[in-house]
């Protein structure tokens, strides 16, 4: 779904007036929107979630069991309490703001998310650096001292970083960095 398309719907449930003004922010210069959401990118860079939603590589990571399963979906669905390897935090970095389920990425993408890492400060002030693997994915066993909700987090690569600027209840990430964005997000979680 276009992200613009899922604001509008979401506006249309607060007021008209909204809807037009949700309708307007979408058509708005990208400089605005980076600024409110926490982006890295300076004035002048192209949008990431303004990009179309397609999977470049073309092809499509099967199978589980390896770093590289499946990137994009919610991992802790599977990998909760109690359900085979247990992760606290896991999710994916992509390249572009919006890309299927699964997609496999160029190889030109895999060395550059390879080279990213995600940090997450808990609610305690500690923070774990996770290293990003060629698919995008990243992933938090169960640490010595238990994760305390809620989190932030950010993505650092190059030098340059992304910050979430809310705090989640949830470590796992591609359950609201959706394809198409679910919960509030513009879609997925973008290299800086
Ligand atoms: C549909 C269910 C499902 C989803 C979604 C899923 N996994 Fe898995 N994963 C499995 C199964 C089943 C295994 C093999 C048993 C195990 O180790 O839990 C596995 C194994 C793994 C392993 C190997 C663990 C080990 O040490 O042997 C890693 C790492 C992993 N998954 C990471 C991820 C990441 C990261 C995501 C999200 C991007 C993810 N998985 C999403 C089902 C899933
Ligand atoms: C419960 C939903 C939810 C979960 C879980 C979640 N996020 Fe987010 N995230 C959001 C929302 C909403 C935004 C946009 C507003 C903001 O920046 O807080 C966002 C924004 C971001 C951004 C900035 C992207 C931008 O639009 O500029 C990054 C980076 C990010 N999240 C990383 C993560 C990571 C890493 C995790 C997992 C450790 C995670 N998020 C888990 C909801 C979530």
């Amino acid at each position: 779904m276009h992200p613009c398309l899922g604001r509008s719907a979401r506006a249309a449930f607060v007021t008209i007036g909204a809807l037009f003004a949700f309708a307007a922010a979408c058509e708005a210069p990208a400089p605005l929107e980076t600024a409110a959401s926490g982006s890295a990118s300076g004035g002048g860079e192209p949008d990431p979630w303004a990009a179309p939603d397609v999977c470049e590589g073309g092809s499509y990571w099967s199978g589980q069991g390896t770093k590289d399963m499946s990137p994009g979906t919610p991992c802790i669905g599977c990998h909760g309490p109690g359900q085979g390897t247990e992760f606290v935090l896991a999710g994916t970095v992509f390249t572009t703001g919006h890309v299927p389920d699964a997609c496999k990425a160029t190889p030109a993408q895999q060395g550059d998310l390879g080279q990213a890492h995600v940090f997450v400060k808990d609610a305690a002030g500690v923070v774990l650096t996770l290293p990003v693997w060629p698919s995008g994915n990243f992933m938090q066993k169960p640490p010595a001292a238990p994760l305390v909700l809620p989190i932030t987090a950010w993505v650092a690569a190059g030098g340059r970083e992304r910050h979430m600027l809310g705090a989640q209840m949830s470590g796992d990430c591609n359950a609201c960095h959706t394809d198409g964005g679910d919960a509030g997000t513009r879609g997925r979680i973008v290299l800086p």
